[in-house]
């Protein structure tokens, strides 16, 4: 018997949106060789960030700057807005947990891919929101029919990822930017760009557009996931809504420190990108070694089409995780065909080469 839950809560399922490497690391009794599975950036942050958050150790026990001034300003000369449309919250996936609870009440509709990223969902079950779910088109996010279907169903939000997770695929500019423009006036839009920094080209938008929160995030590029700490910009009314529900101390110090030292070490940031563009050309050689094809990726991660459908994908996976290496897959089909590989140092790669062969020759048996 436990107190009674809120009648919200009460409806919803015991579910976490992923489950983490170090509860699989516990189930299998070891850990893995090769951490490739969230998408997490193996090459490491700016040596700069790590001096600045070894240095900010030490001042922990100040609260953080409650409204990250510092780093806002720094944020806003990087994306070319002023501070007044910058938030900072607790990654990208906190931030989308407070906007779902700013815009969608009860019963509200809210519009996203069909196998898109779940932590999205599981806010927007998390504050009574109704998903309605458009269909990959051709392994990409479809902006087109994501924003058509919030204008038909009279949605509150729409969801759109780009460049994506799980696929890695990418819209050019035009075809974000025609979505945009077909977005009626009082829906939102949250374009999650957590893997931005990988695109080759990002759309043009109005940051006094009341309809748009854009996402970025420290913890891929910049390889700071740890330290949960991620952005929005947005039109300055619509970003100081987050004052009214946000933790306002929930950005820690230590995060801000690394932060704003990771944003002002441009050359590091170029070489990350260089080593993740590297390793993705390196896992999609590994694929076609084992008679596989990798999807195009813009993203820290690469899809590998197992050539099957989501029991032999999911057979592949097992597979690599008994021999030491973690990857994840997309959760619906025709996408959960693939495994998704994140990109890593050599070492690791070396350890996926040696497994896969053996993964799947067993997962084929
Ligand atoms: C599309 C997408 N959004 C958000 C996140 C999480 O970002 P953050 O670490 O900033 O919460 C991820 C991480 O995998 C992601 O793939």
């Amino acid at each position: 018997m436990i107190p009674t839950l809120a009648p919200l809560p009460s409806r919803l399922p015991d579910s976490v949106p992923f489950v983490g490497p170090e509860t699989l690391e516990r189930q299998r009794g070891a850990s893995f060789a090769a951490r490739l599975g969230a998408n997490e950036n193996g090459f490491g942050p700016s040596p700069r960030a790590v001096a600045a958050i070894q240095a900010a150790a030490a001042e922990v026990w100040k609260y953080g700057d409650p409204t990250s001034h510092d780093l806002r300003a720094a944020i806003a000369v990087h994306c070319g807005v002023t501070p007044d449309h910058v938030v900072v919250g607790e990654g990208i996936d906190g931030l989308l947990g407070l906007a779902v609870r700013l815009m969608v009440g009860e019963g509200a509709k809210v519009v996203t891919s069909e196998g898109g990223y779940p932590t999205f969902d599981f806010h927007v079950a998390g504050f009574g929101g109704t998903l309605v779910r458009v269909p990959y088109a051709g392994d990409r996010q479809d902006p087109a029919a994501l924003v058509a279907r919030a204008a038909q169903t009279g949605a509150r939000m729409v969801y759109l990822c780009n460049p994506d997770n799980p696929m890695g695929g990418w819209h050019a500019p035009e075809a974000i930017e025609a979505a945009v423009a077909a977005l009626p006036p009082d829906i939102l839009l949250i374009l999650d760009e957590a893997y931005a920094e990988f695109a080759p080209a990002l759309p043009r938008i109005d940051p006094d557009d009341p309809r748009i929160l854009r996402m970025r995030t420290f913890s891929k590029a910049y390889a700071m996931a740890g330290a949960r700490i991620g952005w929005a910009i947005g039109a300055p009314a619509v970003i100081r809504a987050f004052d009214r529900v946000r933790n306002h101390f929930g950005v820690n110090r230590i995060a801000q420190a690394g932060a704003l030292a990771a944003l002002g070490d441009r050359a590091h940031l170029a070489g990350a990108v260089a080593r993740v563009v590297a390793a993705r050309d390196r896992i999609a050689a590994i694929a076609r070694d084992n008679g596989l094809s990798a999807l195009p990726s813009a993203t820290n991660f690469v899809a590998v089409d197992c050539g099957g459908d989501g029991d032999l994908a999911r057979a592949v996976l097992a597979g690599l995780a008994e021999r030491g290496v973690f990857v994840r897959m997309p959760w619906v089909a025709p996408q959960n065909r693939c495994i998704r590989i994140s990109c890593g140092p050599d070492a690791e790669l070396d350890a996926l080469a040696a497994a896969l062969p053996d993964a799947l020759a067993a997962a084929r048996r």
